[in-house]
C-alpha cells in the first residue's frame, strides 16, 4: 500500500483546525494510516484537570484501535500554535511514542507537516530506540 503524504499531511493541517486548545492554544492535528489504507483523524482535546488531556496522535490510535483497526504505516502530525502564521516540525511525546510502539513496526513513519509541501519522515525505531513493547511481555 503506497503512502500519499500529501494527502497525510493535509488532513492533518486541516484537523488543527478541530483541536480543543483553551489553555495551551498549541493546535496539533494527526492523520493516521492503517495498513488496510483508511485514514484515521486526531486532534489534541485539553482538560481543565491538565493531566487527562490526550494529544492528537493518540486520538486518532484510540479512534482506530476502538473500531478493530490495530495495523498502521504511517502518521502525519502538524502542531503549533493556533495563531502561527508558519508552522515548525512538531514531534510526537514520548507517550505517544509509546503508544505507537504497541501498535507499529520499526518501519513506521512519522511524517513531522511543516506545510503542504514541507515535511520531515523518521521511522518509529529512530524515534523510539531500544523500545519497550510488546514482545517483551509476550514473546
Ligand atoms: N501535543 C500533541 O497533541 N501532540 C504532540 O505531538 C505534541 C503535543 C499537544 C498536547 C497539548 O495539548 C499541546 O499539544 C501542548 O503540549
Amino acid at each position: 500500500m503506497d503512502i500519499n503524504i500529501e494527502e497525510l499531511a493535509k488532513i492533518a493541517l486541516e484537523m488543527r483546525n478541530m483541536s480543543y486548545t483553551p489553555y495551551t492554544k498549541f493546535n496539533v492535528g494527526a492523520a493516521l494510516l492503517s495498513r488496510d489504507g483508511q485514514i484515521y483523524t486526531g486532534c489534541n482535546i485539553e482538560n481543565a484537570a491538565l493531566t487527562p488531556s490526550n494529544c492528537a496522535e493518540r486520538t486518532a490510535f484510540f479512534k482506530a484501535v476502538s473500531e478493530g483497526v490495530k495495523e498502521f504505516t504511517a502518521i502525519a502530525v502538524a502542531g503549533g500554535p493556533r495563531d502561527a502564521k508558519e508552522l515548525g516540525f512538531c514531534t510526537p511525546c514520548g507517550v505517544c511514542r509509546q503508544v505507537m510502539s504497541e501498535f507499529c513496526r520499526d518501519d513506521f513513519k512519522i511524517i513531522m507537516v511543516k506545510s503542504e509541501t514541507e515535511y520531515r519522515i523518521v521511522t518509529l525505531s529512530e524515534c523510539l530506540p531500544d523500545r519497550f513493547g510488546p514482545k517483551d511481555l509476550l514473546g
